[in-house]
C-alpha cells in the first residue's frame, strides 16, 4: 500500500483538490492507478514492473498507459473488446512479439504509441482493425521490413506516422501514398536507399517530411511551394542537376550535404552555385554483337554500354525503327543488352542502342 500512497499524494497536489482514486478493484488492475475523477475510464499502469498486459482490464477504458514496463509480447486477446479505447501507450517495453489481430477490436483508437520497443517487422494483420487511428508512433524499434498491407486499416485516417530510428531499407511506398490525411511523416535514421518519384507528391495534407540520416543518393521533387517542410541532411546525396529543385527550395537551416561528385563532396547543397549542379548527356561507349555474324535459327546477343550523369537508361530500336519490347523472342536485359533467342530473316537490318537520362 505504501507504493500506492505516493501517487495519491502527487495526484492531489496536481489538482489541488484531492482527487479520489479508486482502490484496487476488479476494474482497476493491481499496481495501476484508475483516477475516478477522470471524465472517462482511464488506466494508468506505466512504470509498474508489469511483465504482461494485465488480464483484469476494464474493457470500457478510454485511455490505457502501459509504458516503461517489461511487456515482451502482446497476445490476440489482451485488448479484446476494448472498443472505447482512444489512447494506448506501450512505449519502452522491450516488446518483440505482436500477435496478428492484437488490436483488432480497437475501432475507436486514435493514438498508438509503440516507440522504444524491439519489433523486428510489421506483417499485414498485426495492425488490423485500427479504423480510427490518427497517430502511429513506431520510432526506436528494430523494424527491417513492413508489409504493404500493414497500414491498410488506417490509410484514410492516419495523420502522424513516425518510423524514425529503425532499420528500414525500404517502405511500402504505394501504401504510404494512399494516406490521404497524412500530415507528418517521420523517417529519419533508417537505411532508405530511394524514394520513388511521385511517392509523396500524392499526399495532399503533408506538412512535414523528415528523411534525415538515410542512404539516399537522390531525391525526387516534392510538390510545392509551399509544400511540406523537408529535412534530408545526413544522406549521401549525389549533387547533380536532378537536385536543382531542392537547392531552390529556400528554407532556413537546410542541412543537406553532397557526397558526390568528388568536387562537391562535403559541401552544403545550399552553398553550391546552381551552375555547378550539372548533369552529363549520355554517350554510348560500346556496342557489339556476339557472335559478330549469325545464321538463321541461331541466337544473337547485342551488347551496349553508355555513360552519363545520372546513369542513362538503355533501350533498342529494331530494324523497323520501333522500340524493341521485352518478350519471348527478343529479350531486353537489365544491363542494356538485347538477346534474339532465334535470329530470323525478319531481324535483318540495323538495331540501334539508345541511351537517355534527365
Ligand atoms: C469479449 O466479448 C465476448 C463476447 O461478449 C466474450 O465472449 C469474451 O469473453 C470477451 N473477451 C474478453 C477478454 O473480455
Ligand atoms: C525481360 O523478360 C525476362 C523474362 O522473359 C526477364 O527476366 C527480364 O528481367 C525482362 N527485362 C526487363 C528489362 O524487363
Amino acid at each position: 500500500m505504501a507504493k500506492l500512497l505516493v501517487p495519491l499524494v502527487v495526484l492531489g497536489a496536481v489538482s489541488g483538490a484531492g482527487v479520489p482514486v479508486s482502490p484496487p478493484s476488479p476494474r482497476c488492475p493491481p499496481r495501476c492507478l484508475c483516477p475516478a475523477a477522470a471524465p472517462s475510464p482511464t488506466l494508468l499502469c506505466a512504470r509498474t514492473g508489469l511483465l504482461a498486459v494485465p488480464p483484469s482490464l476494464d474493457r470500457g477504458a478510454v485511455e490505457l498507459r502501459l509504458a516503461d514496463n517489461f511487456i515482451g509480447a502482446v497476445g490476440r486477446s489482451d485488448f479484446a473488446n476494448m472498443s472505447s479505447l482512444v489512447h494506448l501507450t506501450l512505449s519502452r517495453n522491450g516488446l518483440r512479439r505482436l500477435a496478428p489481430g492484437a488490436f483488432a477490436d480497437l475501432r475507436a483508437l486514435r493514438a498508438l504509441h509503440l516507440d522504444g520497443n524491439r519489433l523486428p517487422a510489421l506483417s499485414g494483420p498485426q495492425l488490423r482493425g485500427l479504423a480510427s487511428l490518427r497517430h502511429l508512433i513506431l520510432a526506436n524499434n528494430q523494424l527491417a521490413a513492413i508489409d504493404a498491407a500493414a497500414f491498410a486499416a488506417f490509410a484514410a485516417t492516419v495523420e502522424d506516422l513516425d518510423l524514425s530510428h529503425n532499420n528500414l531499407p525500404a517502405l511500402p511506398w504505394d501504401a504510404v501514398a494512399a494516406m490521404g490525411s497524412l500530415a507528418t511523416l517521420t523517417l529519419d535514421h533508417n537505411l532508405l536507399e530511394r524514394v520513388p518519384a511521385g511517392a509523396v507528391a500524392r499526399l495532399p495534407r503533408l506538412a512535414r517530411l523528415d528523411l534525415t540520416a538515410n542512404r539516399l543518393r537522390a531525391l525526387p521533387p516534392v510538390p510545392g511551394p509551399p509544400g511540406p517542410a523537408l529535412a534530408a541532411g545526413g544522406n549521401p546525396l549525389h549533387c547533380n542537376c536532378e537536385l536543382l529543385w531542392l537547392r531552390r527550395v529556400a528554407q532556413a537551416g537546410r542541412l543537406e550535404t553532397c557526397a558526390t561528385p568528388a568536387p562537391l563532396a562535403g559541401r552544403l547543397l545550399g552553398a553550391v552555385p546552381e551552375e555547378e549542379l550539372t548533369c552529363r548527356a549520355p554517350a554510348v561507349t560500346a556496342a557489339a554483337a556476339h557472335p559478330p555474324s549469325v545464321t538463321e535459327g541461331q541466337p544473337l546477343r547485342l551488347g551496349c554500354a553508355a555513360v552519363g550523369d545520372p546513369p542513362p537508361a538503355l533501350h533498342w530500336l529494331g530494324p523497323d525503327g520501333r522500340v524493341v519490347q521485352n518478350g519471348s523472342r527478343r529479350s531486353v536485359g537489365s544491363d542494356g543488352s538485347l538477346e534474339l533467342r532465334v535470329a530470323t530473316l525478319r531481324d535483318h537490318g540495323g538495331f540501334t542502342c539508345v541511351a537517355a537520362n534527365a
